[in-house]
């Protein structure tokens, strides 16, 4: 069977954890890859054993061979490149966020819909073996309706600067970059309901705190600390049009104690905690239940949670399944995104119109 040969587009942070499950996919030829700093491209070309290495990607996606592409550049060029690609007859792996507004979702979700091609957004929590147990349970009905979820994902200090805290090219803070994760991970075990209205808040309060000394925490590559337009903090409720709530909270800084992430699900018949570590909660006999699955690790894979979403991309390209994260989820959650943002610049709840 002929390989699939993919593309990487932007090779900074993440793309390395794409690159590695590609190249551990046997139906996958790692062909070409592209960075605007053209060293960094070509240290990874070696590392991996590509040829083609470019600076444009648009002379990349010119490429007839080339035939899928791994978008890891910063979010505001997801929508443009997704576009181009899809435009060039490629299958799209785009990181998340799909993009930075709902107009730009909306325009990419036009282009795959006008096309046969494959666009992935990368929810990579859906594809965590934990996200997979849990949703089994989910589906057989062993949860019950779900009306209601908490998702946090708090860093006392944790803004990694450069175009990470650059509102123009991140579209925010860590809201856009870290609440996507947990949001949509609850919102996938919810059973992706429509979004009603939105309440949110946003605080510019503490900055960057560049100011602390004698702890160590992540910094992009131009991290420059007199550089930062994104909210420190941002918390909502989100209503859905059938009913069910979730309330979310994420920080880049503040006064907390440590850092803190969690997502839970709570339905009719039972509750599951996907973050920190998966948890089920139920009740049988009049006696409450918690239960402790017996499961290599309880937390989130990282490594083998990428590796099935690109496993599952790839089978997706070869027409073997369907994405589980399609674009229209990509929309919905620039929706929610957006939408938090938007009720807290006015101060009000926003509404979104039956569908
Ligand atoms: N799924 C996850 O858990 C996860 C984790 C981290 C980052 N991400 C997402 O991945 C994306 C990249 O994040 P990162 O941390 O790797 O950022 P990064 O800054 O480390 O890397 C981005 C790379 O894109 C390159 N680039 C910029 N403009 C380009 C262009 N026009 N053409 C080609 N390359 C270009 C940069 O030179 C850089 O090497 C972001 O959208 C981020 O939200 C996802």
């Amino acid at each position: 069977m002929p390989k699939l040969k993919v593309g990487v587009i932007g090779t900074g942070g993440i793309a390395d954890i794409h690159m590695r499950s590609y190249s551990a996919n046997p139906e996958v030829e790692m062909y070409a890859i592209c960075d605007l700093v053209e060293e960094r491209a070509s240290e990874k070309a070696k590392q991996y054993g590509i040829s083609k290495i470019y600076t444009d990607y648009l002379e990349m996606l010119s490429d007839p061979e080339l035939e899928a592409v791994s978008i890891c550049t910063p979010n505001h060029l997801h929508a443009l490149i997704s576009i181009a690609a899809i435009n060039n007859g490629k299958h799209v792996l785009v990181e998340k966020p799909l993009c930075k507004t709902v107009e730009e979702a909306v325009e990419v979700e036009n282009a795959v819909r006008a096309s046969d091609r494959v666009l992935q957004v990368g929810f990579v929590r859906r594809y965590g073996s934990n996200t997979k147990i849990a949703n089994r349970f989910v589906e057989a009905g062993e949860i019950g309706n779900v009306y209601y979820a908490k998702a946090s994902c708090l860093r006392r200090i944790g803004n990694p600067g450069g175009w990470f805290s650059d509102q123009k090219r991140s579209g925010g803070g860590p809201l856009i970059d870290l609440g996507v994760h947990v949001i949509d991970l609850c919102w996938y075990l919810m059973g992706r309901p429509k979004v009603k209205s939105i309440s949110g808040n946003s605080y510019h309060k503490l900055g960057n705190r560049s100011n602390i000394e004698n702890l160590a925490y992540y910094r992009s590559a131009d991290y420059d600390p007199d550089k930062n337009d994104v909210e420190d903090l941002a918390n909502a409720l989100i209503r859905f049009e059938n009913g069910a709530s979730l309330l979310v909270d994420v920080s880049f800084s503040l006064h907390a104690k440590q850092d803190e992430i969690s997502a839970k699900i709570y339905g009719e018949k039972g509750g599951v905690e996907l973050e920190p570590e998966l948890l089920l909660v139920s009740e049988r006999h009049n006696t409450i239940l918690n239960v402790t699955p017996q499961v290599d690790n309880r937390g989130f894979d990282g490594i083998k949670a990428f590796a099935n979403e690109i496993n599952h991309f790839v089978d997706s390209c070869f027409g073997r399944t369907q994405t589980l994260s399609p674009v229209e989820d990509g929309v919905e959650m620039m929706k929610m995104l957006c939408g938090i943002y938007e009720s807290a610049r006015i101060g009000k709840e926003i509404q979104f119109g039956e569908t």
